[in-house]
């Protein structure tokens, strides 16, 4: 009896291992689509020779130099090649300039800056906001099909391949807020709007399953209210919006799980839709409001608010001087959940991958 039940744990523990690093090698490549929180290097490209960052001391923890990453180190899709067994995804505009580069184990079409939703739909809405980049999602699905031939040829050699994809459609429509409140846009001219970058984000997801991809990752968007360049520059920073627990703002927060709502809700129409298709949803604002609840738990020894790296200050932020053109930056980024203000730390973000691989923020589970 008790020799069985020995067995019995072993074999649990033993299968549960083998399942999810079988269910994760089973990819082949990785395509993501995003803005900094994935961009492993297009935005530094697409502006080549501007002084703009990311500088030094972004990569100052794991890539010892900037690679084009807006944070300290690696990011949560760097995390997520790693589980896969992936080298770490080359960006499209290094891929295109390099043709020794292996295309088929995976692109990263993220760019910095990038809204869902087209610059153009911003004007054309009198929506004060500003372009940090005109590659938004449209631009970045458009480097994909460049790409496709390059790829595979028949329809059922792309099939077969594109099966064995992960495609990560975000995160992305963060910045389609972050831009219009930065420039003084409000909660009501801006809510209207959530259905449609949602809409952008859905079509795209679309897209991407009749190109024939079938497992897809789509991430909703931080809980904006607890980065520190919000807390630091709001104009709504009044005691009732402040939440006393975090110390978040709570009406941005309220914002982003709108946006997130509206987007899951989008995601169970596609999948009615596409019942071959695994979309996955990611739930990036629960996976990092745990360690603004918590952050003690994760070994984030300072307060939440205060970025490791900016110009100094009570919250080491200010929007005129970011990381990269200041000293001020902190001896122990991993004491810290925010990098810049506006980016998370690479523990944050290794934290964030640990939720996404291994707990609860995915539905479906993105391992099983
Ligand atoms: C092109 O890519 C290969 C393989 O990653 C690398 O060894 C080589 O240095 C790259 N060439 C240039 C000019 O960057
Ligand atoms: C985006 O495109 C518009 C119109 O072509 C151009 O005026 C603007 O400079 C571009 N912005 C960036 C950041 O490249
Ligand atoms: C999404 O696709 C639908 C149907 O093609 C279209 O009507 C809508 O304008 C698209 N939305 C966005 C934001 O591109
Ligand atoms: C304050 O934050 C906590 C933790 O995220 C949340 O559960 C609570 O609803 C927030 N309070 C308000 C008033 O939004
Ligand atoms: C931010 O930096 C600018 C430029 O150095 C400076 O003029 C301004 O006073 C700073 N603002 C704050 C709030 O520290
Ligand atoms: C496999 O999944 C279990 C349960 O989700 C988790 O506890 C374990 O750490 C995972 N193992 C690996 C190697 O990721």
């Amino acid at each position: 009896m008790k020799h069985t039940a020995i067995i019995l744990i072993l074999l649990q523990c033993c299968l549960a291992l083998k399942t999810n690093s079988t269910i994760l090698h089973k990819y082949e490549s990785i395509f993501n689509f995003g803005d900094s929180l994935s961009d492993t290097g297009n935005f530094i490209r697409s502006v080549a020779g501007l002084p703009v960052v990311p500088k030094f001391p972004y990569g100052k923890t794991y890539f010892g130099h900037p690679t084009g990453r807006f944070s300290d180190g690696r990011l949560i899709i760097d995390f997520i090649a790693e589980a896969v067994g992936l080298p770490h995804l080359k960006p499209y505009l290094e891929v295109v300039n390099n043709g020794s580069i292996d295309a088929r184990r995976g692109v990263n079409f993220a760019v910095a800056g990038a809204t869902a939703l087209d610059p153009t739909f911003f004007a054309t809405r009198k929506i004060r906001t500003f372009t940090m980049t005109n590659n938004s999602l449209s631009v970045q699905l458009d480097w994909f099909k460049k790409l496709k031939s390059s790829l595979c040829t028949t329809q059922q050699d792309c099939k077969t391949y594109f099966k064995k994809s992960l495609f990560l459609v975000g995160e992305i429509g963060g910045n389609d807020y972050n831009f219009a409140f930065a420039n003084g846009a409000n909660f009501e001219q801006l809510r209207p709007i959530v259905p449609i970058v949602v809409g952008a984000i859905t079509n795209a997801t679309s897209m991407l399953i009749e190109d024939g991809a079938v497992e897809l990752v789509v991430p909703g968007i931080l809980p904006m209210g607890c980065m520190t360049s919000y807390i630091a520059t709001s104009p709504l920073l009044d005691k009732d919006d402040v939440n006393t627990t975090t110390s978040c703002l709570n009406r941005y927060n309220e914002f982003a799980r709108y946006h997130n709502g509206y987007l899951q809700q989008e995601l169970q129409h596609l999948r009615q839709k596409h019942s071959h298709a695994r979309i996955i949803y990611a739930d990036y604002y629960g996976d990092s409001m745990r360690l603004f609840e918590s952050p003690k738990q994760y070994g984030f020894s300072k307060l939440i608010q205060v970025a490791c790296c900016g110009a100094g200050g009570p919250l080491n932020f200010n929007v005129s001087m970011m990381c990269g053109s200041s000293s001020h930056t902190c001896t122990d980024p991993s004491a810290f959940i925010q990098w810049d203000g506006v980016h998370l730390t690479e523990a944050a973000y290794r934290h964030m991958a640990t939720g996404l691989l291994d707990g609860p923020f995915t539905s479906p589970r993105l391992v099983a």
